[in-house]
């Protein structure tokens, strides 16, 4: 098992060395991605931020950075400030996979509201600080509220999570690999519990943001087949996945923020490039005996998500 490729590739990255790498990459970068002067000036202020500086270093989002992106506008409508670095406050409001995201945990928070409730099985995987089970209306009338990470510092803001909201008790958090899930350790609940769970079979699997850091189509396919592999026949799916900007309706979107936002995804040389049109996601799926039956888009169709069913 090698380590989270959400944001392993540095674990231990010297900033000055991603500060100068970055500065190559902008030297080197074409007009699609915005004025030599405005890519140099938004990664001064970028690297000025704590969001930014863990990006620089590597390229994508643990469970921390996760919730503190997606949860912006919900802590912004609790009264929380705005972002006081220009370069922050642009990337949680309007770069569009960042606002993509956003709308698709509402997407997410809605469908499995209807799913998850009495003696369900639920697992999210990868589970990050899992608030996408554990925030639910019903989450404490579910038989098992499952979350796997390979990162123990997810598995310790889940628990943290699931303390706060009185699901400590029901709630199994295990250490393990989303491709092989049966070999999950539990750190939170029993071995037999979890075991005895997948024994069953799941009523709902969700999955966010990890097929997005995968390049190849049979590692994105092996996934989906481990998801279908804990779920009974008949089970849920809800997973999202990133569509090419062929895919992404723009209408009254301003071009400068897209130049924009393409050169902060090059500053930050952001890992989850992987893009998929939606109908290529509906058929790896179908290959693995999942059914999509719905398919949700966010405002501007950059991250569907796809509600599937175990055949
Ligand atoms: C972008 S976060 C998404 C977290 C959560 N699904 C959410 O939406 O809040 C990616 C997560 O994937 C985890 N991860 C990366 N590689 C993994 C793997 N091979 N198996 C399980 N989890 C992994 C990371 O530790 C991180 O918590």
């Amino acid at each position: 098992m090698t380590g989270p490729i959400s944001h392993s590739r540095s674990e231990d990255a010297d900033l000055a060395v991603a500060i100068a790498a970055a500065r190559d990459r902008v030297a080197q970068a074409g007009p699609e991605f915005g004025s030599a002067e405005q890519l140099r000036s938004d990664l001064d202020t970028w690297a000025e931020c704590d969001l930014g500086r863990w990006m620089l270093c590597h390229g994508g989002w643990n469970a921390y950075w996760t919730r503190y992106c997606v949860d912006y506008p919900r802590r912004r409508a609790a009264g929380a400030s705005a972002a006081t670095n220009p370069v922050e406050e642009f990337f949680l409001t309007r770069a569009p996979a960042i606002v993509a995201t956003q709308q698709r945990s509402v997407i997410f928070a809605d469908l499995l509201s209807d799913l998850v409730g009495e003696g369900v099985r639920a697992m999210s995987v990868p589970c990050g600080a899992m608030d996408e089970l554990l925030r639910l209306p019903r989450a404490d009338a579910a038989a098992a509220v499952i979350g796997v990470d390979l990162d123990p510092a997810a598995l310790s803001l889940a628990a943290e999570n699931a303390a706060a909201r009185g699901l400590a008790v029901g709630t199994i958090l295990a250490l393990g690999d989303a491709w092989d899930l049966p070999a999950a350790v539990p750190e939170c609940g029993s071995v037999d519990e979890y075991r005895r769970h997948l024994g069953v079979g799941l009523d709902v699997v969700t999955s966010n943001g990890l097929n997005i850091y995968v390049a190849q189509s049979d590692r994105v396919r092996a996934l989906y087949a481990s998801f279908r592999s804990v779920l009974r026949p008949g089970g849920h799916l809800v997973v999202s996945a990133l569509t090419p900007p062929s895919e992404w309706d723009l209408t009254g979107v301003d071009r400068e923020d897209l130049v924009r936002a393409r050169g902060l995804m090059l500053i930050n040389d952001v890992m989850w490039s992987n893009l998929r049109p939606a109908h290529l996601t509906i058929a790896q799926l179908a290959e693995v005996g999942l059914e999509v039956v719905e398919v949700h888009h966010d405002a501007r169709r950059v991250f569907p998500t796809f509600h599937a069913r175990a055949v």
